[in-house]
């Protein structure tokens, strides 16, 4: 858009006006201003699906692999095809903005959201968030880099204050946001943390380097609640205070600009930049319709979505290990073991704001029985339980007590207990009842019929006075103050309360949840059920049994809701429950057996050098099982690799440290993360950075590099490989840069560029791997400025961080 119009549309609004524009209208709109021909914007979650502006289990979205996949596809092409998707699932729910991508870095296994960023490297970072930027605003949908900056764990999220110094900053955190700048991102969201004294919605880091140096001209919004005060962050370069109405500018920006706080051209300078973003995202035009929600469901049909998330579950696999063992022939098996809990209950998305609800999910085991159908028998075994607090009510025992439809019934009721609203819904976790004015108490009832009898457990979430009947049987009552400020746990996560009772009957008994509406608790009120695990010594055996007997036995592990979510770090590592008694039983007495690991992020596998083959799926969205499936019987490769570095165990990962120490969490291990930290400690992971398995072998012939560049170029790194295997493979070729006698301080070694190819059995292909100039340069506190230091450098290719087959030297000649 051109800025002259921008400015006199800018000219047509009074100072009310104008700091109208600068708070959300809604949680997830924007404000509209008819005298400029202005319509509200529409924001969304992001990132593995866009939810639309309801919490709605009916209103269902396309739902991708977690970002971690995404990070191990190594493929910008596809990463720019689901920012596509991303788009048009945005246009379809009316949605303008998309919160998409978190290009917070992996710095410690523990993060809770790790799942949700990508990396632990800030090149593969960069490289894959503007990815998928471009494929999101291709499509004229805003994308939104998050959350700037140093937001990389959960402890103490809303206030912690991350110590980093300037090099730190630049080379490590803020180098993803740089790249999202130079892919021309339209928003980037200032997070709740602190860096170096400044909660980040008045951070300087704001106008310099965002604004300044890097000339980032669209629009910072706060992250949701993050705005505390009125003055700093309008002085600092914050644009957009969300959510609202009611948030700490509206009050009293007005007053602090006539009372010459703050300039009135600073409010000029950001309406320009929401107005721009106005013009990108076509809400500027006089004529244009105001955006509607769109309640409809996704079109389940959608093959060309389906397909494309197939085959990404199928990309972003990354194969650990291989003894021989995969790809699995499907004519060659009778009977096939499908064990585990996660194989008919995969853990397909991380918990907290990013969650969607999907139309369907390919479990893993429904792949692999459909993949198999008329060729072998499977068999599934659980095996034993996960130990893990209830799950929220579901359609499958559960029934609306009134209509007697599969799921549950939601009321809202008034101070006297009459019924407001009662409607029937899909799911136990209902995060924004509809409640009116009058209402008092949120209701969520069902008729269950026990599948089992038994101890159960059954369990509330939310704040407030809350109570649990079965069968009229008060199970719970009591009172849950809420004593967080984070938006997350509050509007999306509450604590569950679980009680266990003894069900002995299969008939069908009521069990009914109440949470009385108290102000600044929220309304989020979830009611969770599960119903006795199986004794898990015999749970064990049996599996066991079925291993033996089974010429293939699948069996998959992972984490569970509990252990990786927004707004809380892990506390371990261990899969948990008895999972890997169970892995290590099943390997013990067949050899073919495939471990497949459902998590986000990093996590132990003391079993891993006796399983046959060790599969990482990640948290692989709606088409989990068909992409697994895929890759288990050869259809198509497992192509990832490792976006980060995977300990052996919790102990010896270099970098684990996320609780802060008097409100203050010090990087104190500097540019020195991932793997450069393993570099650096001198201890072996028991994954490297860029490692993943395809299913055909390589051989790499000495690599074709400069050996001198001019300071502030770019040069080219050429290496044939050949596919000394049997089947078309797909290889990934890193570059690797070091700096031994440096004056500065320097990652032993970092990863500075990449190419993939592809090539057929008995051929050669030549990755050409790009490396920028900035990949030899470092950030001077004492200039202030980037430099490169001149002199020798190193140059190393290979396949992960750990694993380099050449080597060569590069004199860097200074600049003239
Ligand atoms: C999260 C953001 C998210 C926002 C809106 C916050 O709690 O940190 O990532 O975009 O909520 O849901």
């Amino acid at each position: 858009m051109d800025e002259d119009v921008l400015g006199r549309l800018l000219e047509k609004l009074d100072l009310v006006q104008k700091v109208r524009l600068l708070s959300g209208a809604t949680t997830w709109r924007t404000a509209a201003e008819p005298a400029v021909g202005l319509r509200e914007m529409v924001t969304s979650d992001g990132p593995a699906g866009v939810r639309g502006e309801a919490w709605d289990e009916r209103l269902t979205s396309a739902l991708l692999p977690s970002a971690s996949a995404i990070g191990a596809l190594w493929d910008e092409g596809l990463t720019e095809e689901l920012g596509g998707l991303l788009a048009s699932e945005a246009v379809r729910k009316g949605v303008d903005v998309v919160l998409a991508p978190t290009l917070n870095l992996h710095r410690t296994p523990l993060g809770g959201r790790h799942f949700e960023c990508f990396s632990e490297d800030p090149v593969l970072t960069g490289r894959t968030g503007a990815a998928l930027i471009r494929g999101i605003q291709a499509a004229g949908v805003a994308a939104t880099a998050k959350h700037f900056v140093a937001n990389d764990s959960e402890t103490g999220r809303m206030h912690v204050d991350v110590r980093a110094s300037a090099q730190v900053l630049r080379e490590v955190y803020l180098a993803p946001f740089e790249a999202a700048v130079e892919a021309g991102v339209w928003l980037v969201m200032a997070g709740y943390n602190g860096v170096n004294g400044a909660t980040m919605t008045a951070s300087p880091l704001l106008a310099q380097p965002l604004k300044g140096d890097w000339g980032f001209d669209g629009v910072v919004v706060s992250d949701w609640g993050a705005l505390r005060s009125a003055r700093e962050p309008a002085l600092a370069a914050l644009d957009l205070a969300m959510p609202g109405p009611q948030g700490p500018w509206e009050a009293s920006l007005v007053r602090a600009v006539k009372d010459g706080h703050v300039p009135e051209e600073a409010v000029d300078e950001k309406v320009r930049r929401l107005l721009r973003l106005a013009g990108r995202v076509g809400a500027l035009a006089a004529d244009r319709q105001p955006r509607t929600p769109v309640p409809a469901p996704a079109p389940d049909g959608a093959d060309r979505t389906r397909a494309l998330l197939r085959r990404t579950v199928a990309a972003g696999c990354v194969l650990l290990a291989n003894r021989g063992v995969l790809p699995l022939d499907p004519g060659s098996l009778a009977k096939v073991a499908v064990i585990g809990v996660h194989a008919a209950a995969p853990r397909v998305q991380g918990g907290g704001s990013a969650g969607v609800f999907p139309p369907h999910v390919v479990t893993p085991l429904d792949g692999i029985r459909a993949r198999l159908d008329g060729l072998a028998e499977v068999v599934h075994v659980p095996g034993p339980g996960l130990g893990v607090p209830p799950a929220p009510l579901g359609t499958d025992w559960c029934a609306d007590p009134r209509s007697g439809k599969p799921g549950v019934l939601l009321r809202l009721l008034d101070g006297a207990g009459r019924e407001l609203h009662a409607e029937h819904r899909l799911s136990g976790t209902q995060l924004e009842p509809p409640v009116g004015p009058a209402a008092r108490t949120v209701e969520i009832s069902a008729l269950v019929r026990p599948p089992a009898t038994g101890e159960w457990t059954f369990g509330i979430a939310g704040f407030g006075r809350m109570s649990l009947t079965l069968g009229g049987r008060t199970l719970l009552d009591g009172a849950f103050p809420c004593t967080t400020d984070d938006p997350a746990v509050v509007h999306v996560n509450p604590p569950l309360h679980t009680v266990r009772a003894a069900v002995d009957t299969r008939e069908p008994v009521l069990l009914t949840a109440r949470r009385e509406l108290v102000p600044g608790a929220g309304r989020a009120t979830i009611l969770a059920a599960a119903p006795p695990e199986p004794e898990p010594v015999a749970a064990l055996a049996e599996a066991v049994r079925a291993a033996r007997d089974a010429d293939a036995v699948i069996v998959v592990v992972g984490t569970t809701e509990h252990t990786e979510t927004e707004g809380h770090d892990r506390v371990g590592l261990s899969l948990g429950g008895h999972q890997d008694a169970l892995v290590g039983a099943v390997a013990a007495v067949n050899p073919r057996t495939i471990a497949v690991v459902n998590s986000g992020g990093p996590v132990e596998l003391p079993w891993r050098d006796g399983a046959g083959a060790v599969l990482l799926t990640w948290f692989p969205g709606q088409e989990a099982g068909t992409g697994l499936a895929d890759v288990l019987f050869g259809d198509t490769e497992p192509s990832g690799r490792l976006p980060t570095t995977w300990a052996a165990a919790l102990a010896d990962a270099p970098v684990t440290d996320a609780r802060p120490v008097g409100g203050r969490l010090a990087y104190e291990e500097g540019v020195h993360i991932g793997h450069r930290a393993w570099l650096l400690s001198g201890r072996e992971p028991a994954y490297w950075f860029g490692h993943g398995l395809g299913y055909t072998t390589w051989e790499y012939g000495a690599a074709d590099a400069p050996s001198e560049v001019v300071a502030g170029s770019p040069f080219t790194v050429r290496v044939p490989v050949l596919n000394t295997g049997a089947r078309p493979g797909r290889e990934v070729v890193q570059v690797y840069l070091a700096r031994p006698e440096s004056a500065v301080e320097r990652p032993v070694r970092w990863f500075a560029g990449y190419a993939a190819v592809r090539a057929e059995p008995g051929t050669w292909a030549t990755a050409v791997v790009e490396v920028p100039a900035r990949a030899l340069r470092h950030w001077s506190e004492a200039e202030e400025a980037w430099c490169t230091e001149p002199g020798p450098y190193r140059v190393m290719v290979g396949r992960s961080a750990g694993d380099l087959s050449w080597g060569g030297t590069l004199e860097v000649l200074e600049a003239r």
